[in-house]
């Protein structure tokens, strides 16, 4: 599985922290940035994954700010995402199961290093149903 992963400065020091428990776990991972702390705007690197994810140069895609609002906002703009923001196991589940999600969207602002990695891994881990999800799935893109 291939996964690209972007973060403006409030989500830099988790992005690291992802980024390295993803390439221990065998993970290919390329890191758009941004690379430090000083302020950048979310919806610059927002975009430069979700575009990565929609025209499927990569399966997955992960993505942190402040919040994981933002992020999410602007990710889910682009055909074929399904970017879902979660701060909870829940709803990274759910995100999965049901939604088919393909962003991962966090928050650094609301939860612990401890708990971002718990996301991720569950959330690279749980396969979609399909069934009844999927036709709701193609239902999104039509009027
Ligand atoms: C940056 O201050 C903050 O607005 C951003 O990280 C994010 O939370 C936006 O949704």
């Amino acid at each position: 599985m291939k996964v690209i992963i972007g973060s403006d400065h409030a989500g830099y020091q988790m992005k690291e922290k992802v980024i390295a428990h993803l390439r221990q776990r065998g993970v290919e991972v390329e890191d758009v940035g941004t690379h430090g702390e000083e302020s950048v705007d979310y919806t610059d690197f927002g975009k430069k994954v979700a575009s990565k994810v929609s025209d499927a140069s990569f399966d997955r895609g992960i993505l942190i700010c402040g919040t994981g609002l933002g992020m999410s906002m602007v990710a889910n703009r682009f055909r074929g995402v399904r970017a879902a923001r979660a701060n909870d196991l829940f709803s990274a589940i759910m995100s999965r199961r049901h939604n088919d999600s393909n962003i991962l969207a966090m928050g650094g602002r609301l939860i612990g290093d401890t708990l971002a990695l718990q996301l991720v891994d569950t959330w690279l881990d749980t396969p979609f149903e399909g069934g009844r999800h999927q036709r709701r799935l193609e239902k999104m893109d039509t009027e």
